[in-house]
């Protein structure tokens, strides 16, 4: 069962966000995390909210046989898929509240498009500076705004027009408001934090791969009849023309905001 507040998927949706949305959407931020967290080899890293593992799989690559990385996350459909893909990576099921390390262990702490999701935002970076060693790094990703992420706020759109005002769901850009990110850090513990933003590139292979992993490859896969995803479909192709190239593909520019500190 899906749960957009808190970022839930079925087993079904965590194989779809695996197979379409992670290639278009999050696998290219994993680099830009590992160079703004200074990560090194033969570090310890911990990877909170993992989800199939992309970042943390990056990380192991990084930090070679002399480092270790620990991926957690509590959606069990998301860990299978990440240890199906390495077993270099320690997948524990562990929500970031409640982190299930001594104090103190890693070097690096880093978090990928995970922390609007969290039911105490200010509990799980506690716990995130909690478990790094003194002096280590800590990097949190998070999407920007709505209005600097035109796919989003398009899509946005589409499901008010087919679904009502109801159905928007802003959970992904939540923390988009650098102030409002910074305050959260603050009141967390974390005042000395240093906030960038990054542009990227999404890439679908057409608007029905798009659409459809937006219906069935996150939170809402188990709300929408196959009617309704026919409707949606059929909307999306006659009001999303402006996102596709002439290969058919779609593209648009995502902009998230890296939270990075020290202990
Ligand atoms: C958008 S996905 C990002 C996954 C991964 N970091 C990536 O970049 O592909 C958000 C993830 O946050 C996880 N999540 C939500 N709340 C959580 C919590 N309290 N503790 C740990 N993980 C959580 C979800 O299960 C989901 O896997």
């Amino acid at each position: 069962m899906g749960d957009s507040e808190t970022g839930q998927v079925s087993e079904d949706a965590a194989k779809i966000y695996e197979e379409v949305y992670l290639p278009a959407l999050f696998k290219e931020w994993c680099p830009l995390v590992v160079e703004a967290a200074n990560i090194q080899k033969g570090h310890r890293v911990i990877d909170v909210a993992c989800g199939t593992g992309a970042l943390a799989i990056t990380v192991s690559d990084h930090v070679g046989t002399e480092g270790t990385t620990a991926g957690i996350d509590i959606n069990e459909g998301m860990l299978n898929i990440a240890r199906s893909k390495s077993s270099s990576v320690e997948w524990l099921n562990a929500p970031a509240e409640a982190l299930p390390f001594e104090d103190d262990n890693f070097n690096c702490a880093v978090s990928q498009f995970g922390l609007m999701y969290f039911e105490n935002r200010e509990n799980a970076i506690r716990e995130m500076m909690r478990v790094l060693r003194p002096g280590g790094s800590l990097a949190v990703v998070v999407w920007d705004e709505l209005e600097h992420n035109p796919g989003f706020a398009a899509e946005n759109k589409l499901w008010q027009q087919v679904f009502g005002e109801e159905s928007k769901d802003e959970s992904p850009n939540k923390l988009g408001d650098k102030s409002v990110l910074e305050n959260l850090f603050k009141s967390s513990g974390v005042s000395n934090v240093q906030i960038t933003t990054h542009q990227r590139t999404a890439r679908f292979e057409s608007i029905e791969s798009w659409i459809h992993a937006g219906a069935k490859g996150w939170t809402e896969d188990d709300a929408i009849s196959d009617d309704k995803l026919r409707l949606l479909l059929k909307t999306a192709e006659e009001e999303l023309t402006s996102f596709r190239t002439v290969d058919g593909a779609v593209t648009f520019s995502t902009s998230a905001h890296i939270v990075t500190a020290r202990k």
